[in-house]
């Protein structure tokens, strides 16, 4: 995709980028300590294929939870919403994205919503395909075809780094699975799941899944319907609900952009019916979220009216 350098976006992310050094890069999953804090990108991708940025677009990282919202959109389409959510709720838990708290008080254990852990691997679980291998590629070129670009694949060492010390996830799953809400073999659910979480792209990719969300599932470009536009509807719900975890509030109030964050850095924004945004700056606030990313949407929503609210 071609995109051009923006001087608008350049004075913004040359603002944000001093919050950077009040931010750490995660360091649970090894892997990701290699990022560097100091990195602030960001891509703008319109419906008539224009698309703006600033800062170093073209580098990598790895989705993270923004896989969430789009897993989610897979399965809703593999299994229909009402099966979706006899398996995951759809309510915000004001806890950390990785908590197990709330699972041991709801009867039955079923997780509050998609985008915490819990859900997630609930969804991930969902997911349809003969094999465990088959169900990974599915949801991989599912992501080719929403970011138009068959050459994306997952980092390797990010995935096996998390496959190592995904204990805490292990550990959702064993709780789930004790209480019959998933039935397959953990270890296999972790494999996928950290495959999927490991899956690479940059912020022009982002910004391009991002406006498949924005324009109610179109595909832009082939005026295809790839996510059915009540799928679409519901994923964006979800990442203004619950796509900061415990800070969505805050975000909804602040900025009022749905938006999908990942401990990478990555932030994936949809503004419904005008552009998708990508965002990555790794160095993290407290609650996993990208401290700079989310000082570049505030100015962004805030210099040009973005709040859907
Ligand atoms: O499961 C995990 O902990 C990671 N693979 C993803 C968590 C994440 O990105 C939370 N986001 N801000």
């Amino acid at each position: 995709m071609l995109c051009k350098t923006n001087e608008e976006l350049n004075a913004l992310v040359k603002e944000a980028k001093s919050f950077t050094s009040n931010g750490k890069v995660a360091d649970y999953i090894p892997a990701l300590r290699k990022g560097n804090p100091s990195n602030l990108s960001i891509a703008i991708n319109y419906p008539d294929g224009l698309c703006i940025s600033a800062g170093d677009v073209e580098k990598k990282f790895t989705l993270q939870s923004v896989s969430k919202v789009i897993s989610l959109a897979l399965v809703l389409i593999d299994q229909g919403s009402e099966y979706v959510f006899d398996h995951v709720g759809m309510e915000p838990t004001g806890d950390p994205f990785n908590s197990i708290a709330k699972l041991e008080s709801m009867i039955p254990a079923k997780p509050l919503n998609p985008m915490i852990n819990a859900g997630a691997l609930v969804v991930t679980h969902m997911l349809k395909g003969a094999t465990v291998s088959d169900r990974f590629d599915r949801l991989l070129g599912f992501v080719q075809e929403l970011a138009d670009d068959t050459s994306i694949s997952f980092n390797k060492e990010v995935a096996r780094s998390e496959v190592e010390t995904a204990d805490l996830n292990r550990a959702l799953c064993y709780f789930l699975k004790q209480h019959d809400i998933i039935d397959e073999d953990v270890e296999e659910l972790i494999d996928i799941y950290t495959k999927q979480c490991a899956i690479e792209m940059n912020c022009l990719h982002l910004a391009r899944i991002g406006l498949v969300f924005a324009m109610d599932g179109i595909d832009p470009d082939s005026g295809k319907q790839i996510i059915p536009k009540e799928y679409a509807r519901i994923c964006k719900t979800f990442m203004v609900t619950c796509g900061m975890y415990n800070a969505s509030g805050e975000f909804a109030i602040k900025i009022g952009i749905p938006a999908k964050s990942g401990v990478a850095g990555g932030i994936m924004g949809a503004v419904p019916g005008r552009f998708g945004i990508g965002i990555f700056g790794p160095a993290l606030d407290d609650k996993g979220n990208s401290i700079a990313g989310i000082k570049l949407l505030e100015m962004l929503s805030n210099n040009y009216k973005l709040s859907m609210f």
